[in-house]
């Protein structure tokens, strides 16, 4: 056989550019899925999507908050009157078409909306800010 490489052998530049293409692959994926297992970070979120019209506690007792009327997700008497389901449905669908409150259907699956009603609004006490402990 010719010991000369073929210069139409293109398997090793197809190599190399396989293994950049794999570094480049891994790259873009590695961080969507290195959140993956811990699942979204929801008081975090609360912090970024919510706490402008709730308050960074929930209470919505900021001026951001008063001015909206955002409810004070901490009253402990709002709190038992309503349910995880009816909180859920809030956040899913928003309040007056997304104009009072928007939909988060598209930021939050339903699991994550759950955990965010029982793991983060169930949870918030008024002076206690959401996210920073
Ligand atoms: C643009 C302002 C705004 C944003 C952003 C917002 N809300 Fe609201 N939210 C409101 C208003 C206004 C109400 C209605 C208050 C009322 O009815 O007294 C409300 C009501 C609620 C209620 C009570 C619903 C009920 O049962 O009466 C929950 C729970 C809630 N919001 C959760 C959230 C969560 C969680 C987020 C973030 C993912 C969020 N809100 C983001 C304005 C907002």
């Amino acid at each position: 056989m010719n010991p000369q490489r073929n210069p139409l052998d293109f398997s090793r530049t197809a190599g190399c550019a396989g293994i950049l293409s794999a570094l480049l692959l891994a790259a873009w994926i590695t961080p969507a899925q290195a959140q993956e297992p811990a699942g979204k970070d929801l008081r975090l979120f609360y912090s970024q999507h919510c706490a402008g019209c709730h308050g960074a506690d929930g209470a919505a007792q900021g001026a951001a908050g008063k001015k909206l009327k955002g409810q004070d997700l901490t009253d402990p008497a709002w709190r038992k009157g309503t349910s995880d389901e009816k909180m859920v449905k809030v956040i899913q669908k928003g309040i007056f078409f997304g104009l009072a409150m928007p939909s988060f259907k598209k930021d939050l699956t339903s699991t994550e909306t759950q955990r965010l009603v029982t793991e983060v609004i169930r949870k918030s006490e008024k002076g206690k800010v959401i996210g920073k402990d």
